[in-house]
């Protein structure tokens, strides 16, 4: 049967956004521009508060979605539609921007570790302009398996060992895994065929990832394949297993707008600036 592996590694880059919050971005920079359907990947994780008090004000979105998973810390969302929500420890944010919102991300803590994830997964020319729509997700809701000896797996969309994650309806039929991996641990993951994804370490030292060692920091990008080794090594690890449906159509980028064409993008430019989100 065909095993996945590794087929290049990325190593994000330092940079900041929103109002000056320092993060890592890993997809979206030269290294690495995008997975299809996955348009960027940040990391950010600090205990100075001036790495991220000032959040992420008042911005726009339009043609894909952004999903936020907290590892600790405290952030309030809040839309120009009313749509308001709390990012607490544990909790994801899987949110369809679709035809347009305008948002803010702002933490409510004043130090201590602010630690998570943006992911930003592109929709496909015939739901660009949809509905927005949330799924806020607390901790609770998220399932919690042992596949195996010394595996633990927050499933936070799609399916392992019976249970199911409870992000529903994307259109590119996510897998986002968290898996923790204690030393020498090991397990088969069955991924669906023909998806494109990655592993991220983002605890411990290293994992082995289709039996090659991934380090911390580091992307891993996929090859195809039915199934995905993961063992633990020598120190206890922590990381991400995220797949998705690529699109394969053609991508107009613009800051916080992508879509199709240059001129979807100037048409999004023109209805935000007329208030039409
Ligand atoms: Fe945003």
């Amino acid at each position: 049967m065909s095993d996945r592996h590794i087929t290049r590694r990325i190593r994000g880059t330092d940079t900041s956004d929103g109002a000056g919050v320092k993060l890592k971005r890993i997809i979206g920079q030269p290294g690495l521009d995008m997975l299809d359907p996955f348009l960027l990947l940040d990391e950010f994780r600090s205990d100075q508060a001036g790495d991220y008090i000032a959040g992420f004000p008042e911005h726009p979105h339009r043609g894909f979605e952004t999903v936020t998973y907290m590892l600790a810390g405290h952030m309030q969302h809040g839309d120009n539609h009313g749509n308001r929500g709390d990012l607490v420890p544990g909790s994801v944010q899987w949110m369809t921007a679709g035809r347009g919102i305008v948002h803010s991300e702002m933490p409510q803590q004043e130090d201590g570790l602010m630690w998570g994830f943006q992911l930003w997964v592109n929709l496909p020319a015939k739901d660009k302009m949809t509905a927005p729509r949330y799924q806020d997700i607390g901790p609770e809701r998220i399932p919690v398996v042992h596949p195996a000896d010394g595996v633990e797996v927050k499933v936070i969309a799609g399916e392992l060992a019976g249970a199911i994650g409870p992000v529903e309806g994307i259109v590119t039929a996510p897998v986002y895994l968290d898996v923790s991996l204690q030393p020498g641990a090991a397990l088969t993951l069955d991924l669906p065929m023909g998806h494109y994804g990655f592993a991220y370490v983002f605890e411990g030292e290293s994992a082995l990832v289709g039996g090659e060692r991934l380090h911390r920091s580091e992307l891993g990008v996929l090859s195809d394949g039915e199934h995905l080794q993961l063992t633990g090594d020598d120190k206890a690890s922590r990381l991400l297993i995220v797949a998705g449906q690529p699109l394969q159509e053609p991508v107009a980028r613009y800051g916080p707008f992508v879509m199709n064409t240059q001129a979807q993008i100037h048409e999004a430019i023109a209805d935000f600036r007329a208030g039409r989100f």
